[in-house]
């Protein structure tokens, strides 16, 4: 059984969604696979109380305590590690990790950005698109590399950028592609472990 390990900061739509998926698809019997535990670094993040209600391990491990990084991360590792995963999905995790961290878990660490990379890294994607013209947004889940939202596109979804969107109207509609793209990619991934 590949044990997946989910970190989110908040909402958690993106892990409620791939919890979801995993029901619905019957993951335990193909690719054989299983939500092993959901790890916030916000206590109040709102995706713990779903994860809690489905009999899912949750972890909260907040950042403000740790005196470095590399501290931090260390802990979070020894949490992760408890469920020995397959694969550490990032949903919402908005933290970024170092390099160590990275590296410990090169090529099982996934991230999901919202927008069509390699354009749009970092923060704000949806206005940075807007204000650029552009006529398509999307999403883009990756394998995570040192570098920030750079590393191996998995799966991608495009949407329209429409006429009077804003950030807010153009964010909704990226995120439920998110909620479509996220669980094809892990399942992708471990088909190929
Ligand atoms: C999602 O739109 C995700 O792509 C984005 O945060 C949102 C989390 O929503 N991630 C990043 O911006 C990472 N840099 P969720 O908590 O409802 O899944």
């Amino acid at each position: 059984m590949h044990n997946i390990v989910i970190l989110i900061s908040g909402t958690g739509s993106n892990m409620a969604a791939i919890v979801q998926a995993a029901e619905r698809e019957r993951w335990h019997e193909q690719p054989g696979a299983r939500v092993a535990a959901v790890i916030s670094n916000r206590a109040d993040a709102q995706g713990l109380a779903f994860a809690r209600e489905r009999g899912i391990a949750t972890a909260v491990l907040e950042h403000g305590g740790f005196a470095t990084r590399e501290a931090f991360d260390a802990e979070l590792a020894a949490l992760i590690d408890r469920h020995a995963p397959a694969l550490v999905v990032l949903a919402g995790f908005m933290r970024i990790l170092s390099a160590g961290f990275v590296a410990r878990y090169a090529g099982r660490l996934l991230n999901i950005h919202p927008s069509l990379l390699p354009a749009f890294t970092g923060l704000h994607t949806h206005q940075r698109a807007i204000d650029a013209g552009c006529r398509f947004a999307g999403c883009t889940v990756h394998q995570v590399t040192a570098e920030l939202d750079v590393g191996p596109i998995v799966e991608q979804a495009v949407v329209p950028i429409l006429a009077g969107d804003d950030a807010a109207t153009l964010a909704a509609r990226v995120l439920s592609q998110e909620h479509l793209v996220y669980p094809r990619a892990i399942v992708r991934v471990l088909s190929k472990q």
